[in-house]
């Protein structure tokens, strides 16, 4: 992949640290929660620096991790390396054009990636790579108010807002994230996001996943989607 750096690549270790601050065990210990009762592999879309990739790499045989940005990558093969994590892989690869060498996956995750790519043409593929009993959980950022989303003043207050959420990190790490978040890269990407309301992307989903658990809760939706096994008749309920 050849292609000009983004906010991503620009900022990886930044983000990076953001991640690693912000406690994010409850969120990822519900995830577990989604998983399929036999999980041998998983699928980390658009999987950042990542952080739930390697906390998922307890519950299954092998997780393989993608990502578009080449610098997010490679920070995540070295929080990979500090963990001596053997069952992860990280590819450089857009999920749009990945060419999957290996096969499908019990637990498919996509966490705040999927707004970055066309849904009608990423969705059937991820479906794709969904083996029969399989399951898919994603989560992505919605708004009702586009506009204001797209106001560097209300991002910038949204990014004072969790910084005096993480006062009790001290000042240092705060100034750190402050630097980050703060940051004219950011602050322009997050304004650049293309983000639809909670009832497009709760449409879209659903044409693509038919039947799907939908949670719109305040700036997010999340889905949660089982492919019916025809071997194990009648599907589980969610
Ligand atoms: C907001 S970050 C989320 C990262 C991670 N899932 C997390 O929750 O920390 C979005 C990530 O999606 C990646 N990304 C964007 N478009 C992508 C694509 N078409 N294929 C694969 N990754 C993509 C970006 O490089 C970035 O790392």
């Amino acid at each position: 992949m050849n292609q000009q750096p983004t906010a991503f690549d620009l900022l990886a270790e930044h983000y990076d640290y953001w991640k690693r601050t912000v406690n994010l065990g409850d969120e990822y210990r519900k995830i577990v929660g989604f998983l399929p009762a036999h999980t041998e592999s998983i699928l980390d879309v658009g999987c950042g620096t990542g952080r739930l990739t390697l906390y998922l790499a307890d519950y299954a045989k092998h997780i393989t991790g993608i990502d578009s940005s080449a610098e997010m990558i490679r920070q995540a093969t070295k929080n990979q390396r500090e963990q001596s994590r053997t069952n992860v892989e990280f590819v450089h690869a857009s999920v749009e054009t990945w060419e999957c060498q290996a096969h499908q996956f019990d637990f498919i995750v996509g966490d705040k990636v999927l707004h970055h790519t066309d849904l009608d043409r990423v969705l059937p593929r991820l479906r794709d790579l969904l083996r029969p009993g399989g399951r898919i959980w994603v989560r992505d950022w919605v708004t009702e108010d586009i506009a204001r989303r797209r106001s560097p003043i209300w991002q910038y207050w949204l990014a004072l807002r969790e910084m005096s959420e993480l006062r009790g990190h001290g000042l240092k790490v705060m100034w750190r994230l402050a630097r980050f978040r703060l940051s004219p890269t950011w602050i322009h990407h997050v304004c650049d996001d293309d983000i639809l309301s909670p009832q497009q992307t709760m449409e879209i989903y659903q044409r693509h996943f038919p039947g799907c658990l939908l949670i719109n809760v305040g700036q997010q939706v999340m889905m949660l989607w089982e492919f019916p096994d025809p071997a194990k008749g009648t599907r589980r309920a969610l």
